[in-house]
């Protein structure tokens, strides 16, 4: 309970880096990394317990490739008690995976999905009904949107075809930081920010009125002049979300990957970690990853609006 307080409460997992599909902003995937096996993993997870994180985001490349992903979420859940999360892009989701899922202990579950007209890879409307099933076998579950140039006047409508079906209703921001995870090409980002501004107007409407929209007040109230210049800097001396390469490695973010493996350090004290953490921030121009930024600003009086909207719901 004391490290849960001083510790990083999330960590991120790529507990591979082959992906099945292959979305134009993402660099994420490098298929001839060798992963960590199930066991590797577990072992990592009990390191990140002992640090404090209770909530284990599973990402990649594309987690359900994984024949042993659900003996990794089964560590987590039934083993450690602890709570994990899926992020996929659903193009080999079941139901019969879902109830395997369910079986082994997930508690959140998330589909990315980019468009509902079938632009570009991620716009499959099927997987909400997947969702829905998920829902019934009482996990909670969300989609993710990358708002990007091709699919910025459909997001209204994808948001009100997820949340009316009970669904949560998540997005971020295209990035093109360059690093390991995104493009260092911009094409993709929306230029019109007035039509970011109104989108994010409409969210607030109606995270008031459903309390399904992910994102927190403090990042839809944000200054977007961040995400135009991607000038946001995470703070270098303060964990709040850790990102763990698929060998093992701490990752200060998804961009870029430290020389330091998870149990090659008792804790994040260690001055290998805390230097090599410094020097990669300094060295990064920056971004807006709104994941990145929620974990860093959690603002007292944005926490109670989610309260009285919870209690009014
Ligand atoms: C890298 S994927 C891994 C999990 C899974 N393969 C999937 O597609 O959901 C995790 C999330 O990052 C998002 N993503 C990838 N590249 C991005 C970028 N340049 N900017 C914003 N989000 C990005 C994806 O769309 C997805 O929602």
């Amino acid at each position: 309970m004391i490290s849960s307080l001083t510790g990083p409460l999330s960590a991120s997992l790529f507990i591979t880096r082959k992906c099945n599909l292959s979305c134009p902003y993402c660099r994420a995937v490098q298929p001839n990394r060798k992963d960590l096996d199930s066991a590797e993993w577990a072992s990592i997870i009990d390191r990140l317990h002992s640090w404090g994180v209770r909530l284990y985001s599973i990402t990649g490349g594309e987690p359900m490739i994984r024949k042993d992903i659900y003996d990794i979420v089964t560590h987590i859940s039934k083993t450690r008690r602890l709570i994990p999360w899926l992020i996929s892009n659903f193009s080999t989701m079941t139901k019969n995976k879902i109830d395997r899922l369910s079986d082994a202990g997930l508690f959140f579950l998330t589909a990315s999905l980019d468009s509902l007209s079938d632009i570009g890879v991620k716009s499959d409307g099927s997987i909400l009904d997947l969702l829905e099933y998920a829902k019934s076998k009482n996990i909670i579950c969300s989609t993710i949107t990358v708002i990007h140039r091709d699919n910025i006047h459909e997001i209204p409508d994808i948001m009100h075809k997820v949340t009316e079906r009970g669904i949560v209703f998540d997005i971020g921001f295209f990035q093109h930081v360059g690093g390991l995870f995104s493009t260092p090409d911009s094409d993709l980002k929306v230029k019109d920010f007035s039509l970011l501004e109104d989108f994010r107007k409409q969210m607030r409407k109606h995270k008031l009125e459903t309390g399904l929209i992910a994102p927190s007040w403090g990042y839809l109230n944000s200054d977007l002049k961040m995400y135009q210049e991607m000038s946001w800097k995470c703070p270098s001396a303060k964990d709040a979300f850790l990102v763990i390469n698929n060998d093992g490695r701490l990752m200060p973010c998804q961009e870029y990957i430290s020389n330091i493996n998870v149990l090659a350090i008792e804790n994040l004290n260690d001055p290998i970690w805390r230097r090599e953490k410094a020097e990669i921030v300094n060295r990064c121009a920056g971004c807006y990853y709104g994941c990145y930024y929620q974990k860093v600003t959690v603002r007292p009086l944005d926490v109670l609006l989610d309260l009285y909207t919870m209690v009014k719901l």
